[in-house]
């Protein structure tokens, strides 16, 4: 990226960081050991990828970033619950994520649950307490809502755990529900608390959802699962690049996108 966009990136991040840092504080009242798991994966140091979309398209439709602040990290809640429960044993059984133990390997399976469970009830939360309008926190909600049901995260984690041998068109579906859902959530979410119109919405969206699919084609071929275990990292990158091409080509109906094309082209050839 460039050092005008590498700016922001770092202006959008420290802003996500500060917020979940002052929003999970022990209360005393018997539940900090949950408070503390849940901190202990949200502060772990993730690239917050999803709330800086959501703040950028906020910003791109007009809405103040900080105003849109509570929303983007919403996004991040949900995604770190999603971690949480996708190490899990009866899921992916990792013991190891963002450097350091899973958090079922820090504090055991029934906390790691609650804590995933909890930081899902939060993210809703944290859009009810947005400072925008009503109409736009219930839009923001039934985004997010959408993005992690059946037609989401917990719908694609469910078909990625059945061990049906994969095809290139059943990763695709799997893809678009456990990963791109909730990239195109973001977008469309910032899009949706600056009040743009649907067709807006739609396209922020449409955005989102290709380069959620670059996301894990790229994550994929850092890891050799999915697509590169099917059809091999040439292939695997070729795929990257296709997606991402597309996700450029998408940015065209947004006037002020330097920004998200260098993200975009940052993403694609990211090493974590
Ligand atoms: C990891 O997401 C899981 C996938 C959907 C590929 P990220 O790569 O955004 O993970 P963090 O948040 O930076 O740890
Ligand atoms: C994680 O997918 C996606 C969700 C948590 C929904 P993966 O299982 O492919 O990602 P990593 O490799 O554990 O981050
Ligand atoms: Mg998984
Ligand atoms: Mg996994």
């Amino acid at each position: 990226m460039s050092g005008m966009d590498e700016d922001r990136y770092e202006y959008y991040r420290a802003m996500v960081e500060y917020w979940l840092r002052g929003r999970f504080t022990d209360a005393g009242d018997g539940a900090d050991g949950l408070r503390e798991a849940m901190r202990y994966s949200l502060l772990a140091g993730g690239k917050r990828v999803r709330p800086i979309l959501c703040l950028e398209f906020a910003r791109l439709c007009g809405l103040d970033p900080e105003d849109a602040l509570p929303a983007a990290c919403a996004l991040e809640l949900l995604h770190t619950y999603s971690l949480i429960h996708d190490d899990l044993p009866c899921m992916d059984d990792d013991d190891e994520r963002r450097g350091r133990p899973a958090n079922h390997k820090r504090f055991g399976e029934t906390t790691a649950v609650l804590a995933g469970d909890c930081l899902q009830a939060e993210a809703f939360a944290a859009i009810c307490d947005a400072p925008i309008g009503e109409a736009e926190r219930a839009r923001c909600c039934r985004i997010l809502a959408a993005a992690a049901g059946a037609g989401g995260i917990c719908g694609g984690q469910f078909l990625d755990l059945a061990d049906e041998p994969a095809t290139a068109e059943s990763l695709t579906a799997i893809d678009r529900r456990k990963t791109a859902a909730l990239m195109a959530a973001a977008c469309a979410m910032g899009a949706a608390a600056a009040g743009a119109e649907q067709k807006t919405v739609d396209k922020a969206w449409e955005f989102g959802q290709v380069l959620g699919m670059a996301f894990q084609c790229r994550d994929d071929l850092l890891d050799g699962d999915g697509f590169c275990a099917l059809l091999g990292p040439e292939e695997c990158r070729t795929l990257t690049e296709k997606f991402t091409r597309r996700a450029l080509g998408l940015l065209e109906s947004f006037r002020d996108a330097a920004f998200l094309r260098e993200l975009t082209e940052k993403l694609a050839g990211r090493r974590n």
